[in-house]
């Protein structure tokens, strides 16, 4: 059975099982194609590999991206940074991206960036944890990274760990969310690599440029659902997006550059530590590996 994660074109629906969507039957959408392709990903086996329709996912991303070189969500649908993201997530790792597919978007993603240092959704917008790590983890993936403010990006993203939790907020003003442990925290690996390839000498070779302590003391004492699972902040329900964000952040909160753990790197118990995830593609490191690895050998499609 193939699983296509992009058929929107009634015509083909005859030869395919799936939507690669939500949920089948529903209409194709970006996000639930960057997490298939990485579900796909974690799985790991050539059999999960080759589910994927690559010709078909290249043309589905040719026709969800607009004139200004952003990406709409889904056919007749929002347009903002997650957009460019999952559109560059699926097409890097799958390797189906032409040089086409990404005209502009570099470009149309900085614009994004506000007077306050972070990212929004569209131009003109507020900043939001969100949107600032897909706009900065879509600049990396695309080698564009040097067009944005990072001085600004970075003075931002530390005002943004509040003072008393030791989690994150999402924009100024607002609450402490367990979530932001990854969307915020997880952009100071991507700003210690822009900082190191611009050779900036401020930079700590000790620690990423948050309270990494204070962040895993939050996830752990505040984030846990005595049933399982991992929440926002107390009182709150869990569910699986925050089980996984939660998560991730704290296991960027434990791994200052993947595989150099030292002791006391972990807060509490040793077996509290988790596997390093990948920075921009949020999956384990050996996987984002084996999956570009594998795609790589074979030739991106021509587009038709
Ligand atoms: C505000 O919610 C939330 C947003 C404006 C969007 C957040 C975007 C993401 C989490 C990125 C998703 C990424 C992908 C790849 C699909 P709120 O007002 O309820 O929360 P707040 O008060 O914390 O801002
Ligand atoms: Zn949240």
């Amino acid at each position: 059975m193939k699983l296509c994660l992009c058929a929107t074109d009634p015509s083909i629906l005859h030869c395919i099982s799936y939507h690669g969507t939500g949920g089948p039957g529903q209409i194709a959408h970006l996000a639930p194609t960057y997490a298939a392709v990485l579900a796909l990903s974690t799985l790991g086996t050539e059999e999960a590999y080759n589910i994927i329709d690559r010709p078909k996912l290249q043309s589905y991303l040719m026709r969800m991206k607009t004139q200004e070189g952003a990406f709409l969500m889904h056919n007749s649908g929002e347009v903002d940074v997650r957009g460019a993201y999952c559109a560059a997530v699926s097409a890097i790792l799958t390797n189906v991206a032409t040089p086409d597919l990404f005209d502009g978007t570099p470009e149309w993603i900085v614009s994004c960036q506000t007077y306050e240092g972070g990212f929004a959704g569209q131009p003109g917008m507020e900043a939001h944890g969100g949107y600032t790590f897909c706009s900065v983890a879509a600049l990396v993936l695309l080698g564009h990274e040097r067009l944005c403010d990072v001085q600004g990006l970075l003075r931002w993203l530390a005002m943004r760990q509040m003072r008393f939790e030791g989690g994150f907020q999402g924009r100024t003003n607002k609450l402490v969310d367990g979530c932001y442990s990854f969307w915020q925290a997880g952009v100071f690996p991507l700003v210690h690599s822009i900082l190191t390839k611009q050779e900036d000498t401020a930079l700590s070779m000790d620690s990423w440029m948050f309270d990494q302590k204070a962040l895993q003391e939050y996830v752990l004492l505040c984030c846990q659902n005595n049933h399982g699972g991992l929440i926002d902040k107390p009182g709150k329900a869990r569910d699986f997006y925050h089980t996984c964000y939660c998560l991730s952040g704290l296991s960027v909160a434990q791994h200052f550059l993947a595989g150099q753990l030292r002791e006391d790197d972990v807060a509490g118990d040793p077996k509290n530590e988790l596997r390093p995830t990948h920075p921009v593609f949020n999956i384990s490191l050996q996987c984002a590996h084996n999956a570009s690895h594998y795609f790589g050998k074979l030739p991106i499609p021509t587009p038709r």
